[in-house]
């Protein structure tokens, strides 16, 4: 029997325990034998929740607690979330995490401080929420030298271009419905902005390179400047608007950004609409492939969380294969990126923009 903890009762965290009690036992079956939930760290109360004999609102509690092996962290953000799960590799206790923040921004020190202990770290959650990708990125594929791993990789802006553009939603409501169902951070400027597929984009590229890549020194554009004359633009020449997130190398140059693109309407990504993500990998035998689905959202999300559970409780001290190396080693800048642009400006004085842009 293992015992685990979950630190923040929101979506996801409340999606895990849930889970946890519903499939016990099918989890208690993959994993070879059965996880209980011995405690839900909270900071306010829960009256007649389900699981409110579980909470606890000190951390010391599991720190100190011999019997939890695992913790799983869906608090969010780098301030109480890193300081926990530090403390809880210290203490010699796993972490799971779907936490993109704290993975794009520590996950190199946390790797090392859970190797240093003996403890597990896998984030698989915290890139593209119930997709796998980041396991066979790094273990099936693990024959190939990467060339590109890109892709639609936040569900809050992929559903609001898909309402907006396709079902002619408002930016506001469709904002609002992404709130509702759980899908946008807590800040969801993070979304649109582009932030969050950023720390996804360094994730994979740290995955996929080996190098660590922090979320300042990439170029990051999201989808708050994209309006229906883009889509209609966009349509009249036979594509679709979507944010992709991508690493990859050029010219043996390694570039990571986040940006939106303009791909044909044919193209599988092009279908890839509402809260799914999907991420295409090149890689030198296998060619392409696709991965799919449901890239937010409380379930999802807690079954790729639950998936790392129960890899750690049959390999303990796993920590994510293939991480990175600790030294930050910023991509190349995307001024050196070769591509077709769309610019698009109010009116049309091809004089003044030559000047800004050369030979039109
Ligand atoms: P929520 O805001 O729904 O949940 C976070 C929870 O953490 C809240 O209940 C909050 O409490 C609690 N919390 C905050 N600070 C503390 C603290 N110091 N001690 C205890 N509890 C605390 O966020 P999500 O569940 O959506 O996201 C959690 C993490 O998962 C984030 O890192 C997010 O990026 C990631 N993620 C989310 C996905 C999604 O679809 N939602 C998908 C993939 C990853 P309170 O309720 O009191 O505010
Ligand atoms: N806010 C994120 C998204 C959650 O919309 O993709 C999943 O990481």
């Amino acid at each position: 029997m293992q015992k685990i903890a979950i630190a923040g009762y929101g979506t996801v965290g409340g999606g895990v325990a849930e889970i946890l009690r519903r499939n016990a036992a099918k989890i208690a079956e993959s994993a070879g034998e059965p996880v209980e939930l011995k405690y839900i760290l909270v900071r306010r109360d829960f009256p007649g929740d389900p699981f409110e004999k579980e909470m606890v609102r000190d951390f010391s509690v599991i720190e100190s607690d011999p019997e939890v092996t695992i913790l799983v962290e869906t608090i969010g953000g780098c301030g109480a979330a890193l300081e926990y799960c530090t403390r809880a590799l210290k203490a010699g206790k796993s972490v799971v995490t779907a936490n993109k923040q704290l993975v794009a921004e520590h996950g190199a020190a946390l790797m090392e401080l859970a190797r240093e202990y003996g403890a597990g770290f896998l984030f698989e959650a915290s890139v593209a929420g119930g997709i796998p990708v980041l396991h066979p990125l790094s273990r099936c594929l693990g024959a190939n030298v990467l060339e590109e791993v890109s892709g639609i990789l936040n569900g809050t802006t992929n559903y609001i271009l898909t309402q907006m553009l396709e079902n002619g939603e408002s930016y506001a409501d469709a904002l609002s419905n992404a709130q509702r169902l759980g899908y946008a951070e807590a800040d969801p400027t993070a979304d649109v902005e582009g932030i969050d597929a950023a720390r996804k984009s360094c994730i994979l590229s740290g995955l996929a390179f080996g190098k660590n890549v922090s979320p300042e020194d990439i170029h990051v554009e999201g989808i708050s400047k994209v309006d229906a004359l883009d889509a209609a633009f966009a349509e009249s020449g036979g594509m679709k608007i979507k944010l992709l997130g991508r690493t990859l190398l050029q010219n043996g140059k390694r570039f990571c950004f986040v940006s939106p693109h303009f791909i044909k309407a044919s193209a599988l990504l092009a279908g890839v609409n509402g809260v799914f993500n999907a991420v295409c990998v090149r890689a030198s035998e296998v060619g392409e492939v696709l991965f799919a689905g449901p890239g937010a959202g409380r379930y999802p999300t807690a079954s790729a969380v639950i998936g790392d559970i129960i890899d750690i409780v049959k390999n303990p001290g796993r920590v994510q294969p293939a991480g990175w190396d600790a030294c930050n080693e910023a991509p190349a800048s995307f001024s050196q990126f070769h591509a077709r642009f769309y610019v698009r400006v109010p009116e049309c004085n091809k004089a003044a923009l030559e000047q800004k842009l050369g030979k039109i």
